[in-house]
């Protein structure tokens, strides 16, 4: 049995274990995944134990994302363009940082919701970890524009000159709120307005009856941002299946085999 775990501080919230059970138990891999509480101060430590007792891999979850890139001996592109891990993987000595959030949020998007991101014009709203986090995967799809709308313009500008020389034929931009003029054919939510019940002050027009609007986060309710863009004509998609995804690709990376989703996920749904 091979042991991998989920750290973060609380954890007792993460749904990384009943995930990964299931797909374990779909896809005949002999593992164990637990809830691991670091320290605030002892995240390092932790690590160091969790190699020494032989673990084959970690989930990284908050606080620990950019610690988590700092201790790794090895990151891969998409976790050095992040700037965050939330995947390590304990093999040959080395810790090996990873980032699977992007690959998770594209593979909702345009696998599960059927949306593709090639040739698109794209909205991020929010310039913080969470953007940060998906950027060079959704700039992999190839879009046509992305523009990234933050409350404070020059973390967007700080975000979008660290990625223009990623951006190849994609039209790269920043933006205040009250400067989007046009509908997006895709806009997510990568703010944390939402966990205060709140959204970024965007106008309507930014919607249409076309647009697929993204909320990074999920809950039983829609929150109020896929309220506000269900109002304006978009069809909208909240954040478990992201969740569901990222955690497919991590598993992915660690065993070599991809599990399904679906099933998984209409469980989540409906107990949620
Ligand atoms: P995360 O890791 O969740 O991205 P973060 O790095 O602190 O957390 O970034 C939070 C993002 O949400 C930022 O883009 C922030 O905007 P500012 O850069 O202006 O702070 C955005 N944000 C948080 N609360 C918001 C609100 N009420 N309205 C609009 N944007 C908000």
């Amino acid at each position: 049995t091979d042991k991998y775990c989920v750290i973060g501080n609380p954890i007792a919230q993460s749904r990384s274990p009943e995930i990964h059970a299931v797909f374990a138990a779909q896809t005949g891999q002999d593992i164990s995944y637990e809830r691991c509480l670091a320290p605030i101060d002892g995240f390092a430590d932790t690590i160091r134990q969790l190699v020494a007792a032989g673990y084959k891999g970690s989930n990284v979850t908050v606080p620990f994302k950019l610690e988590a890139a700092r201790i790794a001996t090895r990151l891969t592109e998409r976790a050095r363009a992040a700037g965050a891990v939330n995947t390590l993987a304990y093999r040959d000595g080395e810790i090996v940082g990873d980032n699977t959030d992007g690959a998770g949020l594209v593979a909702d998007i345009v696998r599960n919701a059927g949306v593709a991101l090639a040739g698109k014009r794209v909205l991020m709203l929010g310039a913080g970890g969470a953007a940060r986090g998906v950027m060079l995967p959704i700039l992999a799809e190839g879009p046509r524009a992305l523009v990234v709308a933050n409350r404070t313009r020059a973390t967007a500008d700080e975000l979008v000159a660290q990625f223009a020389s990623l951006a190849g034929g994609c039209s790269l931009s920043a933006c205040n709120f009250e400067d989007i003029a046009a509908p997006f054919d895709v806009v997510i939510n990568a703010t944390s307005a939402s966990l205060g019940g709140t959204i970024p002050p965007i106008p309507a027009v930014t919607f249409c009856q076309d647009t697929l609007a993204f909320d990074m986060m999920y809950a039983k309710n829609p929150t109020v941002f896929m309220e506000f863009a269900a109002a304006h004509g978009a069809t909208t998609r909240d954040g478990l299946g992201m969740l569901v995804e990222q955690a497919a690709e991590a598993f992915t990376v660690w065993r070599g085999v991809r599990p399904e989703t679906q099933q998984l996920l209409k469980d989540m749904r409906s107990k949620l």
